[in-house]
């Protein structure tokens, strides 16, 4: 099949279309340096010619107020021009738990993006993944300075983006669900304690200190971003992927 990637330069996306391509497809990266921008349409009508699905996994630029606006207008524009071009599939990459957090503007702005897809013209699935290992890095830095780390002690069931690819390309390369498949991590942490091994396996000497208001997962109440009953459990564990 002609599988359309918007977003098919980044970190999940770029996998993704490989994935695709050695499953037999004809997958086509799209993104701004490709010439496509979602946010205006410039570039869709012609990117999605003659797709069979499209997979947009894009993100916003920032997680802040603007994010909403963000998935509104690209869901918008996307599923418009799928519906013009007879896309039979159109896949998204969410986040689990998501509607469970309503005091984060971003978690809302996925269950936007998701409320979208589900009203539009086109068969879909969503994807709903928990944090990739890979954006530990990210939430450390947001709270860091030359000594500690602050982190609050969010229980958290992170997972290998390699294993989110592999998720969002199974169920690309298949019937749309007209449903949400979950995938999670095979191991519970606390945010503050990932972070403690996170730096003890870089030879970090800075210090985790637990603090229950720091960062944008304070506001995520109890285990709202863990795996549900249903959830698909990848195999890669964290001290693996570490030891990479
Ligand atoms: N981080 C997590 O732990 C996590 C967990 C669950 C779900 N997710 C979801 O996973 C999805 C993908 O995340 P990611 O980390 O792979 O993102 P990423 O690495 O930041 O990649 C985003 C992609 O979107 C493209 N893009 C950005 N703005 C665009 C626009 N206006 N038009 C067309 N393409 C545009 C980017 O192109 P350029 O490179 O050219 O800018 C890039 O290819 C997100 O929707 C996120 O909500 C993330």
């Amino acid at each position: 099949m002609k599988i359309a990637v918007i977003g098919g330069t980044g970190l999940i996306g770029s996998q993704v279309v490989k994935l695709l391509g050695a499953a037999g497809h004809e997958a086509v990266p799209h993104s701004p340096s490709t010439g496509l921008d979602l946010l205006s349409g410039k570039g869709l009508a012609e990117a999605l010619a003659g797709a069979a699905v499209v997979v947009n996994l894009t993100n916003s630029p920032t997680f802040d107020d603007a994010s909403p606006a963000f998935f509104r207008t690209t869901m918008d524009n996307l599923l418009a021009a799928a519906r013009d071009a007879g896309a039979g599939h159109a896949v998204i990459l969410s986040n689990v738990g998501a509607d469970q957090v309503p005091d984060l503007v971003y978690y809302r702005a996925k269950v936007l993006q998701e409320d979208i897809l589900k009203a539009g013209p086109v068969p879909y699935s969503i994807v709903r993944a928990t944090q990739f290992f890979e954006f530990v890095d990210a939430v450390l830095s947001w709270t860091a300075d030359g000594n500690t780390v602050r982190l609050p002690p969010t229980p958290v069931q992170p997972m290998a983006a390699a294993d989110v690819a592999q998720a969002v390309a199974d169920v690309s390369g298949g019937a749309p669900l007209r449903g949400t498949r979950n995938v999670a991590g095979p191991e519970v942490f606390t945010l503050d304690e990932l972070g403690r091994i996170t730096l003890a396996a870089r030879g970090d000497h800075r210090t985790v200190v637990t603090d229950p208001g720091a960062g944008m997962f304070a506001a995520v109440p109890g285990d709202a971003l863990l795996a549900p009953d249903d959830a698909v459990i990848a195999k890669t564990t964290y001290r693996e992927w570490l030891a990479r």
